[in-house]
This record gives structure tokens, sequence and C-alpha cells, in this order.
């Protein structure tokens, strides 16, 4: 698969090999998300941008620069206290506090910024950008990140919401009874606690949530942006997918630009997101380009035993998100029921994601 490119009949006939009938969509799912009628801009991100997409299209109606639009956009996810996975809000690290991970890439200069474990600045978004215009340099981390974002202004803010708080003190208290942090007797009534519990209490692999937002403009051009807290109560210096290009993010003019969310740990050894362009770049579709990533992380998961089911399926989900130089998007996640949402001149909608496997199969 290294040097000739993977055509729809190789991924047939490796679904048949692995026994996963639903490595591609049917064919109702494989369809991509139609091309812009007149070549015109279009932008794909994750689930949970609708309203950074709204954002992002009125600025690009407007005619603003895509990745100043994309950040507008995302910025509206990391500014909102209620989005626990992304920006101000975000659940913190193990000790309590929200480290930031977030990075953009310019496929018109391949040039990129990224911050990792960034503290007190809800849009990290907005410091990635100036590591890539006010910098030589691509990725800034933990004091370095903080300094720079001092110099240019960002005031160090408390990042913990009263909710997020009350969630980490919960976790805390609850991880062992071998230390001195004890759980109040009505602790988990409280509302936000358990609003935490039921949406995340039954996930096997503790959950990061993630925006991602790709922009493809009228004259081809492509940018891109993640951002997020990352993984849920992480070891503090952890740093997952998003910020590291060619990962969580990868733009590039003539090609295409592709985006991710989910197990940072599961894209960040297999670079799924130049993975994605590269597919893009070897004939396929955004969907199956997507596709072709994800099911090369599932192949490496057979490689680690506490990672696949009795399957040999990932027990664990990673999306992408993709669209090309023509302006078509796509998007895939590992397991059905996700979704992805494109923005173009017609609105804002909502797109079921191609899959490689049924939930429940
Ligand atoms: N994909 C986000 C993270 O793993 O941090």
């Amino acid at each position: 698969m290294s040097d000739r490119s993977l055509s729809r009949r190789d991924l047939l006939e490796a679904a048949a090999l692995a026994g996963a009938a639903s490595l591609l969509p049917a064919p109702a799912e494989a369809k991509d998300a139609p091309a812009p009628a007149a070549p015109g801009w279009v932008l794909v991100t994750s689930a949970n941008g609708v309203e950074a997409a709204k954002t992002a299209r009125q600025a690009l109606i407007q005619g603003k620069d895509p990745l100043d639009a994309a950040i507008a956009g995302v910025n509206v996810v990391e500014l909102d206290p209620d989005d626990v996975t992304v920006g101000y809000g975000g659940i913190p690290n193990e000790e309590g506090v929200v480290e930031l991970d977030a990075a953009v890439m310019d496929g018109r200069t391949m040039r990129a910024g990224a911050v990792g474990a960034l503290t007190g600045v809800k849009t990290p978004s907005k410091v990635a950008r100036l590591v890539m215009d006010r910098t030589d340099r691509v990725f800034l981390v933990g004091a370095g990140a903080r300094k720079f974002a001092t110099a240019h202004g960002f005031a160090d803010e408390d990042l913990l919401t009263p909710k997020t708080r009350k969630i980490w003190l919960y976790w805390r208290e609850k991880l062992t009874d071998l230390d001195d942090w004890i759980e109040a007797a009505d602790e988990a009534k409280d509302p936000d606690v358990k609003w935490f519990l039921q949406k995340y209490g039954a996930e096997i692999f503790r959950p990061q949530g993630t925006i991602h937002m790709s922009v493809r403009t009228a004259s081809s051009d492509l940018v891109s942006v993640t951002t997020t807290s990352g993984l849920f109560f992480k070891i503090p210096g952890r740093v997952g997918d998003s910020p590291v290009v060619g990962a969580g993010l990868y733009a590039e003019n003539g090609v295409g630009a592709a985006g991710s969310t989910g197990r940072g740990e599961a894209n960040l050894v297999t670079c799924g997101s130049h993975s994605v362009v590269e597919f893009l770049r070897q004939g396929l579709s955004p969907e199956e380009a997507c596709l072709a990533a994800l099911k090369r992380i599932s192949e490496k998961t057979h490689l680690v035993p506490r990672h696949r089911d009795a399957k040999g399926r990932p027990r664990f989900n990673v999306n992408f998100y993709c669209v090309d130089a023509r302006g078509r998007t796509g998007g895939a996640a590992i397991w059905s029921g996700n979704k992805h949402v494109v923005a173009d001149l017609d609105g804002v909608r909502t797109v079921d994601s191609a899959y490689l496997y049924k939930r429940g199969s």
C-alpha cells in the first residue's frame, strides 16, 4: 500500500480478508457530501461544531481570510463554558489544572503553529496562530507556551468553571480510598456531577473531546485548526494528537485538509491526518481517505491487546474529517453513530459519518 494507490477494490479485498464487512460503508453512506454546485468555499467540522460553523460561515461570506474564519469559529466552542472538552470549562488534568492543546495549519504557505499543555488561556487556537505568525517555530509547550501567551497580552485566567471544579473534585475523591480526599455525602446527587456520570461514566477509555475545522476556499486554498482540552483527568503534561501537525490536522494546497477527534494516542502513532491527505493524493475520495486512515489505526490496534475487543477491533473511537482541493467533504469514524458538520453558501448541515464497524456488531 505504500507505493501504489489504495483503490476501492483494495479496500474491499482487505475488508473481505479481515472479515470486516463494514470496512467500507453501505452504498448510501459511501456518498461524499455533494461538491458545491459552483466552485465555492466549503468547511467541514466535528459534530460539536454547529455554532462554530455558523460563525465561520458568516466570516467567509464576508470575505474574511479562511484561517481567521476557522479560528473565529472554533473560538465559539473554546469560550463556551458548557463544552467540557474544549477551551474554557474543559475537564482538567489529574491535578485539577486545565491544560489546552491547539494547532493551526495554512496549506497556502505550509506553515503551522501549535501549543501544547497551555494553561490560563481560554482560546489556545489564537495563541497557536501567533506561534505561526510571530515566531519562526511551530510548536511551543507548557511553561514556554504560557510565557509566549503572556508576552502577547493573554491574561492568566482560571479555566475551571464551577461545574468542572465539582466534576474534578468528585473524580479525585472517588479515585481511591487510600488517600486524604473524602467525598461529601450528597456530592453524587449534584446535577453537574450526575450529568457528567450519565454522559461519560460508561466509557471504557476516559473520553476526550475536540473540535476540528478545515476550510477550502473558492480559490482552492486549504486551512485547518484543531483545539481541545484533551483527555479527561490526564497525567500533567500529556499532549494528544490535536496540536501535532500530521496527526490532529494537516492542510496542503492542491491536495486537501484533514483533522481528527477521538483517542489521540492511536492517531499520534499513525500520523492520521497526514495519512488522510496522502490517501487523497493517491486518488481516494475524502470519505474513502478517512476510512483508509482509520483502517490503518484499526490494524495497528491488533498489536496492543488491552486496546482491542474480543473480535480484535479497537475499543476506542477516532473520527477523521476531510475536504479535498475540489471542495468535496467527507467524515468517518471507527465506530458507527458519529456525525460531522458541513457548511457552504447553502447553509450548515449535520451529516452521518461513514464507519468501519457497526456498534453492537
Ligand atoms: N484527540 C484529542 C486528544 O486525544 O487529546
